[in-house]
């Protein structure tokens, strides 16, 4: 039986897409997404930077090629992501002389932006990730340039676009460590507040990029519960659980970048095996609780197919040897594969 299967009365079980298996090239992970997954996203390709990297020039064959993907094996395709303060390029927000543009044109270009790439795959890309991590775990807004612009109305502004574009798609805002009760507040204010201007917003995306130790299964649960008491779908949008260890902690502070440490890569040749039944019963500890919380839960994607693909390797620290995802560096599944199945 496979994954797909086993959840199918459950929620869409979803994992990204990179460049080597949009284009066809690395077909043994082709073999297992089709096989496993009932939803896609792709990993990096739907990015402002690569969809528009020059202000009116998009470029659509990588997107195109994931989209048909899709559609010719029937899953619930995702678009990652409209309106992000990463991957997004410079243009966007300065004028010829580099200087920040006026909210006026900014809206004229993330309204363009998001019309342009939402009617195009409308009716085939079923649910956008709207707005990605606009706000801190403090609660507070990102100072991105969005922020700074436009200030907290970019997120309304941005749904109503995506909204007037396609109509029936989902619409959710997603982000990390959504679970910082100060950010669940935000979050779902920012929820309650788009309902009560009459805009669509469908789901929470719960990133769930987390670690061997943080967050608690309960700070996690009661995240899931606000989400959906606020009157939407949780989506559990990036699942890895990274074996290593952090160098954040809990704390709320969070740098940018971490310089590599020998001491911070410590199974560059496997898991020991207390560390891998840790790590197994971390995964088997989220997977009872989506399926505890199943009727609020439309998707669990992972983030990455196979260890060796994952993002994790190089973030926050570059060149690490992580081990967060359901297939091993050989393609092969790992014994928690079976035992996630089994859970269903
Ligand atoms: C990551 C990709 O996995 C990397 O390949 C890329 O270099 C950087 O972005 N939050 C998100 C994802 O919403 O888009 C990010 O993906 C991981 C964190």
């Amino acid at each position: 039986i496979s994954l797909k299967k086993a959840f199918q009365d459950k929620f869409y079980i979803g994992t990204t897409m990179n460049l080597e298996q949009i284009h066809g090239t690395d077909q043994k992970s082709i073999d297992i997404i089709k096989k496993q997954f009932s939803s896609i996203v792709a990993e990096n390709c739907m990015k402002s930077m690569y969809l528009q990297p020059q202000e009116g020039k998009f470029f659509f064959d990588d997107a195109d090629k994931f989209v048909e993907f899709g559609e010719k094996n029937e899953m619930f395709i995702i678009g990652h992501t409209l309106i992000w303060h990463s991957q997004v390029p410079d243009w966007f927000f300065v004028d010829k002389n580099g200087k920040n543009v006026s909210p006026e044109v900014l809206k004229q270009r993330m309204k363009n932006h998001i019309t342009t790439i939402v009617s195009r795959y409308k009716g085939r890309v079923k649910g956008w990730d709207v707005v990605n991590e606009a706000i801190m775990e403090d609660g507070s807004y990102r100072k991105s340039k969005f922020y700074e612009i436009l200030g907290e109305e970019f997120i309304p502004l941005a749904f109503k676009y995506a909204q007037e574009a396609d109509p029936e798609a989902e619409l959710y805002y997603n982000d990390y460590n959504e679970w910082y009760p100060e950010k669940v507040k935000t979050v779902t204010q920012i929820v309650q507040n788009l309902k009560s201007k009459g805009i669509r917003i469908d789901g929470v995306g719960m990133q769930a990029h987390v670690g061997m130790d943080s967050p608690s299964i309960n700070e996690y649960e009661e995240a899931i519960v606000a989400y959906s008491e606020s009157g939407v779908k949780v989506n559990i949008t990036e699942l890895d659980i990274s074996a290593l260890p952090s160098p954040w902690g809990t704390s709320a502070n969070i740098a940018d970048k971490v310089e590599y440490d020998e001491k911070m890569n410590p199974y560059k040749k496997g898991l020991p095996a207390d560390v891998q039944s840790k790590w197994e019963n971390r995964y088997l500890d989220f997977f009872q609780l989506f399926l505890k919380h199943k009727k609020d839960i439309r998707r669990v994607t992972l983030w990455g197919l196979t260890d060796s693909q994952s993002w994790k390797n190089d973030f926050p620290i570059k060149g690490r040897t992580d081990y967060p995802l359901l297939f091993d560096r050989q393609y092969k599944a790992k014994p928690i594969f079976e035992k996630i199945i089994k859970l269903s």
